[in-house]
């Protein structure tokens, strides 16, 4: 089984966090997740995230510090993701976030961050992104 490495964004913009929805077809489809993909081989993690958030919605990021990192093992799609959980904000230029690569995006608050609507791979991050949400 292969580990892949993937990098996300935890992005917050007047008490809200950016999400995004996974497109039809792909693994885990529908679901909400917080936004970034895979990060290449020798590719740096922060670069790859904030190229990620530019090809799905469109935005240039500062990638800053380390939320949080999971593993989990998706034994349905015979693979492992480690996820690295960056903080992230926009520069100031950056326009704001389209659907680009992904089915839709919105501005969640607490009563979006459902356990049942993400990938299991995020759902430990939930809590430290409600406890972020209230103090930002
Ligand atoms: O987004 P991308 O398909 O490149 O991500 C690779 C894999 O990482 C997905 O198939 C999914 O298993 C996992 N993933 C995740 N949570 C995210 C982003 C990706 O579990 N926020």
């Amino acid at each position: 089984m292969n580990t892949v490495i993937v990098a996300a964004a935890i992005l917050i913009e007047d008490g809200r966090v950016l999400l995004t929805q996974r497109k039809a077809g792909g693994h885990l489809a529908g679901a909400w997740e917080f936004p970034g993909g895979k990060v290449e081989l020798g590719e740096d993690p922060k670069e790859a995230l904030a190229r990620e958030l530019h090809e799905e919605v469109g935005i240039f990021v500062r990638v800053g510090e380390i939320v949080d990192v999971t593993f989990h093992r998706y034994d349905d799609a015979n693979k492992a993701v480690l996820l690295l959980f960056y903080e992230v904000e926009r520069t100031a230029p950056s326009p704001a976030p389209q659907a680009i690569d992904v089915a839709a995006l919105k501005w969640g608050d607490e009563g979006d961050l459902d356990p049942a609507q993400f990938p299991p791979a995020d759902v430990a991050i939930l809590s430290k992104v409600r406890r972020r949400l209230g103090a930002k």
